[in-house]
């Protein structure tokens, strides 16, 4: 049933390309015109919402965080991202003028479930995006996005991730067209550049034995940070998700800029720091960042675009992702991160598709 791998999990990142493509190509008709099943996104709909709230946990909240990004950057309407557990208690601010979005592979999360009770019962209208047909959240909202990512088994979500960010990137898109809020020519740039995903996606998987020699260098460290700024903070916090819940080597995600102002001080002889600067218009800001943990010690694993080669001056060893549209790099970049950790939990000898202490689905509080 693993179809010749080790472990679901290192199944499941091969299923990536297909599972993008699946759950992509159902929604784009010819002309790049999105159909989004059935949910009523039209534009009388998009007038009656001032805000946007996008609730999750764990790996369904760092698709939500670039969902946020999204939504706010190319439908122009504000977006609130929140945990579930922390959602659900905090009396939140929603009304019939808001649309939430609950995030969740299973569909079966209890805080996610609870939090969007919490929201219905205030007014608000409530879009599920799931990986599941049937689950208890699909059943509960108004309107369903599912993910096409097919079942996921490994306790560490990566397919159900990358699926869940193409679903926001849709999302986005009908509603930044639907509203005029974003060019005819840029949402169609987006859009073809996201048709090539699934080659792109295949091309970095394949990079998988660079990376098995890092991690077979890099296996034994007892703290790891993942640092970025703007939605490479967000893959970061991914990215270091992965890593602890299966290696059990202690990780944190900053955002870079916020180093300074007390995480820098952890930075050692050796400290492994996975630095990822795909964005344009943060490179600068990224490599003086990599020169500072440098400068303490660190060890640097970078993650750039192609033809950003300048950054192999400040990092020790870097990873490539394909050129590509800076708002599109989430997609990519989480590849190498789902690779590393893998990697590393496998050579320290892990139980990498059930680690310990967790389920593949939290259905208790
Ligand atoms: O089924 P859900 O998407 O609601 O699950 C949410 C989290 O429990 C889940 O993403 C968890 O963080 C994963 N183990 C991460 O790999």
């Amino acid at each position: 049933e693993k179809g010749g791998y080790e472990h679901f999990m290192i199944k499941e990142i091969h299923e990536q390309p297909k599972a993008i493509k699946d759950t992509l190509s159902p929604r784009l008709g010819v002309n790049n015109e999105i159909e989004l099943d059935n949910i009523k996104l039209s534009k009388e709909d998009l007038e009656k919402i001032n805000k946007v709230v996008i609730v999750a946990c764990g790996t369904a909240y760092h698709a939500g965080l670039v969902g946020r990004y999204a939504i706010e950057k190319f439908a122009k309407i504000p977006v609130e991202t929140d945990v579930a557990s922390e959602f659900r208690y905090r009396d939140p601010f929603v009304d019939d003028k808001t649309l939430f979005i609950a995030v969740s592979q299973s569909g079966e999360t209890a805080d996610t479930l609870a939090a969007l009770r919490e929201a219905k019962g205030k007014g608000a209208r409530v879009l599920a995006v799931t990986n599941v047909v049937g689950s208890r959240i699909s059943r509960e909202a108004d309107d369903v996005f599912y993910t096409w990512a097919g079942p996921e088994i490994a306790v560490a979500s990566t397919k159900a991730y990358t699926t869940q960010l193409v679903a926001m990137y849709l999302i986005a898109l009908n509603m930044g067209i639907k509203k005029g809020t974003i060019s005819k020519e840029k949402y169609n740039e987006i859009l073809e550049e996201l048709k090539t995903y699934q080659q792109k996606v295949e091309k970095l998987v394949e990079t998988k034995e660079q990376i098995q020699e890092l991690a077979n260098r890099q296996f034994n460290n007892q703290n790891v940070f993942y640092i970025g700024r703007g939605i490479d903070d967000h893959v970061g916090k991914e990215g270091s998700l992965k890593l602890k819940e299966i290696s059990y080597i202690h990780s944190e995600a900053i955002a870079a800029g916020e180093l300074k102002h007390g995480t820098i001080a952890l930075i050692e002889q050796g400290t492994l720091v996975i630095a990822l600067a795909t964005q344009e218009h943060l490179f600068d800001k990224m490599l003086s960042n990599i020169k500072e943990v440098k400068a303490r010690g660190a060890y640097v694993i970078a993650v750039a675009k192609e033809g950003n080669e300048e950054i192999e001056e400040a990092a020790d060893a870097v990873i490539y992702i394909p050129n590509t549209l800076d708002e599109l790099t989430p997609i990519l970049s989480v590849i190498p991160l789902q690779l590393l950790a893998y990697y590393i939990a496998v050579t320290r000898g892990c139980d990498v598709d059930k680690p310990k202490n967790l389920a593949k689905s939290v259905t208790v509080e």
